[in-house]
């Protein structure tokens, strides 16, 4: 294998906070241990395509590491294996584009890539490495719905964030005697709703994996109201659903990887509760990008460094085509193969979600203490 030299970093999907940390880590890393040269592609894939970058170095990346979001943008769309063209006609076509990221990586002597991205992003990781580019992965979502590492970084910040709002809408809830329906992210997945709302002292939790009954949503709020605590407190998962029912699709994004966006049921719910309920008014907040911003927790730059700076090493070492992952309390790795799935090149396949167990230790607490899911 030649030798790397020059490394790219690409931040793809959805942005998360944590990002700079990854970024900061691998140049950093690469500078003092390896003696390797660092560019970062501009706006994910699209970055490659166009061959859009900045230098990274120890003057680039000083001072963002405490920063959200990605110094080097990001694209949840391009995918270069099945590229989007529109045609001067207005026509739209589907094209593999990826032979040009490649001549674009010869021309500026880029040797390998760091991914850092959820499975849309890590399946075009996949097929990069495929075509013989050494490529290692760096798991990121705030869903923390990867089965293949325990945490991803963004999560813990985004709790941060949904616990921070809960706390704020329980005074105003209390104040008014209100039910307040706060709707979070999470996708197919209920990890955000689930450890912010505990965490957050919900009283409902309403999450995908738990489709709920609004009846005994109903019965919760006048059991409490029963014992005098005149407000409660509903957090409703983006990707709940009712029993028998569908999830609420916000929109569909034809030339992303993961073309649906789901949002909305949180205002579906509150309408119904409003009729249902005479006792109180029942009020709306969707939580939505105020998750994803923000300055990252500790937790989450220690995450990311760490992530970020074995991922240079097992690159170095000759350990392309894997994702790092975190395991136990130790960084590990796993193959992109078994990330993502092993498909077709250019189609999104995916490795599969990590859900919640209804019956698991964390929901048992939650109903130990009183929350209910909305199913019993
Ligand atoms: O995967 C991260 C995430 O924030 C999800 O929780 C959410 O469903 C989705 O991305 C929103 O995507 P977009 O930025 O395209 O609205």
């Amino acid at each position: 294998m030649k030798p790397i030299k020059k490394i790219g970093i690409i931040t793809g999907g959805g942005d998360c906070s944590g990002l700079n940390a990854v970024i900061s880590g691998i140049t950093k890393a690469a500078t003092f241990n390896y003696g390797v040269d660092v560019i970062g592609y501009r706006r994910g894939y699209l970055g490659l395509y166009l061959n859009d970058f900045i230098d990274l170095n120890l003057k680039s990346v000083s001072g963002v590491m405490h920063l959200g979001g990605t110094m080097l943008k990001s694209s949840n769309k391009d995918n270069l294996f099945n590229y989007r063209i529109k045609n001067e006609d207005g026509s739209v076509e589907y094209k593999d584009v990826s032979d040009v990221a490649l001549e674009n990586m010869e021309k500026e002597g880029v040797d390998a890539l760091i991914v850092i991205g959820g499975d849309g992003t890590l399946t075009s990781a996949r097929d990069f490495q495929r075509k013989g580019i050494p490529v290692v992965g760096v798991p990121k979502t705030i869903d923390n719905d990867l089965p293949a590492t325990d945490v991803s970084f963004g999560f813990n910040t985004a709790l941060g964030a949904i616990v921070g709002a809960l706390d704020r809408i329980h005074t105003t809830a209390y104040s008014h005697d209100r039910v307040m329906v706060v709707e979070v992210m999470g996708r197919n997945t209920g990890w955000l709703a689930l450890e912010g709302g505990i965490a957050g002292s919900a009283d409902v939790i309403l999450i995908p994996e738990i489709p709920y009954d609004l009846d005994i949503v109903v019965e919760k709020v006048k059991e409490r109201d029963a014992r005098g605590n005149n407000f409660s407190i509903i957090v409703v998962s983006e990707g709940a659903k009712p029993k028998d029912g569908k999830v609420h699709v916000r929109d569909v994004v034809e030339d992303s990887p993961d073309a649906i966006r789901l949002g909305g049921i949180g205002q579906v719910i509150t309408d119904q509760l409003s009729e249902m309920i005479d006792d109180h008014e029942v009020r709306y907040n969707n939580l939505a990008y105020l998750q994803r911003g923000g300055t990252p927790t500790q937790f989450d730059r220690l995450l990311g460094l760490r992530y970020g700076v074995a991922a240079l090493d097992l690159l170095m070492q000759g350990g392309m085509g894997k994702m790092v992952r975190y395991r136990g309390r130790d960084i590990s790795h796993v193959a992109l193969e078994e990330v993502v799935g092993s498909g077709e090149t250019g189609e999104t396949s995916k490795g599969g979600e990590k859900f919640v167990d209804p019956e698991g230790h964390t929901v048992r607490t939650a109903k130990s203490i009183g929350i209910s899911f909305g199913d019993e």
